[in-house]
């Protein structure tokens, strides 16, 4: 069961709901939108059905779930959210950019691929100062240092950052630098990751497991949900399948499934799913006309010599022709480029 406040709710409002829920055994997890407040319930639903909760002060609505996931089911939240990042909408009106090296290596090369991912009209930079490499010996990025360059890049170039923390003892120093935390692939199902980023206070970008179900990552999300936060959006990078032509295979139907299942934005990453630079353009222009509400792509300025992921790093010609096929592609679904 979920109880969805008004927008102009107190906090005695809701501190009255959540006194009331536990004085009858029950527990009451506040989160917060941009647009809304909803309580989750746990507890004897059938108990709180009796409860005059409807009738409480701030209260607009009360609604009992189906689905497993409660706080970012569609049930409760028949539109479909917006969530901000640094001034930045994601949600259904627009298609965001979001472009950046694959990781941090250094000030200049992260100064250059922001630079390219602005001239092409990308709103959000993203980088990676803790990369979650298959190998030990693989780059696995400046760390600190590389939150710092990218706070660096930010303030030279005004763009606001996504990037990924990859143990929960680091959510709250990431935090400190990020405008969007992100949860990669291999961490979507660390559950002490996704209460902590819950609890960040900042937006996060939750990747879907390379081998997850859309049930399973939106369970993900509702860890965060649960924690509090509820500026979160999806992102479909690829999945594990028996098809080796393509790095992993870039599931397109998880779009709308997700949608229709859930009020959170989800966006697309055609770099980490098709694994090769002449896929991108052509999975992205998939992933807008399936109604992504946004793409999420590797670029660099010189891949050849990238410490991770260059083969499918863009450089800035190939994005330029990205976001003009991207911008004509949301027009045509109604939406603008963000
Ligand atoms: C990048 O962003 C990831 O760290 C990378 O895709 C992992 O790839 P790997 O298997 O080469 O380590
Ligand atoms: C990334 O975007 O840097 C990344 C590691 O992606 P994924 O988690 O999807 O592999």
């Amino acid at each position: 069961m979920v109880i969805v406040m008004d927008t102009d709710a107190t906090s005695t409002d809701i501190q009255s709901i959540v006194e009331l829920v536990e004085s009858a055994g029950g527990e009451a997890f506040v989160s917060r939108g941009v647009s809304r407040i909803v309580i989750g319930l746990v507890g004897d639903i059938d108990h709180f059905a009796m409860m005059n909760l409807r009738g409480m002060p701030g209260v607009r609505n009360v609604v009992r779930i189906s689905a497993k996931y409660k706080l970012v089911s569609r049930e409760h939240h028949p539109d479909r959210s917006v969530v901000q990042v640094g001034g930045v909408s994601i949600g259904p009106q627009t298609v965001t950019l979001i472009a950046g090296p694959c990781a941090v290596e250094t000030p200049d090369q992260t100064l250059a691929a922001a630079r390219m991912a602005q001239a092409a009209g990308a709103t959000l930079l993203r980088g990676g100062a803790f990369k979650p490499r298959t190998s030990p010996y693989a780059f696995q990025g400046l760390g600190e240092r590389g939150l710092q360059i990218l706070a660096e890049v930010r303030q030279e170039t005004g763009l606001p950052i996504v990037t990924e923390v990859v143990g929960a003892h680091d959510v709250a120093m990431v935090a400190d630098y990020a405008d969007m935390l992100q949860v990669g692939t291999r961490n979507m199902q660390n559950f002490t990751l996704l209460q902590a980023v819950g609890e960040a206070g900042k937006p996060v970008l939750l990747k879907r497991g390379m081998n997850a179900t859309i049930e399973e990552w939106l369970m993900a999300a509702e860890y965060i949900a649960q924690r509090g936060n509820l500026d979160i959006v999806l992102c479909e990078r690829g999945i594990r399948t028996f098809e080796p032509a393509t790095r992993n295979t870039l599931d397109i139907s998880a779009v709308p499934v997700a949608q229709r299942l859930s009020h959170l934005p989800v966006i697309v990453d055609p770099s980490h799913s098709g694994g090769r630079r002449d896929l991108v353009l052509p999975l992205s222009r998939a992933a807008v006309v399936a109604g992504a509400d946004g793409i999420i792509v590797d670029v660099h300025p010189q891949p050849d010599i990238a410490l991770c992921d260059g083969p499918q790093a863009l450089v800035a010609d190939d994005l330029q022709a990205l976001a003009r096929t991207m911008e004509d592609l949301a027009g045509f679904m109604g939406r603008h480029l963000a």
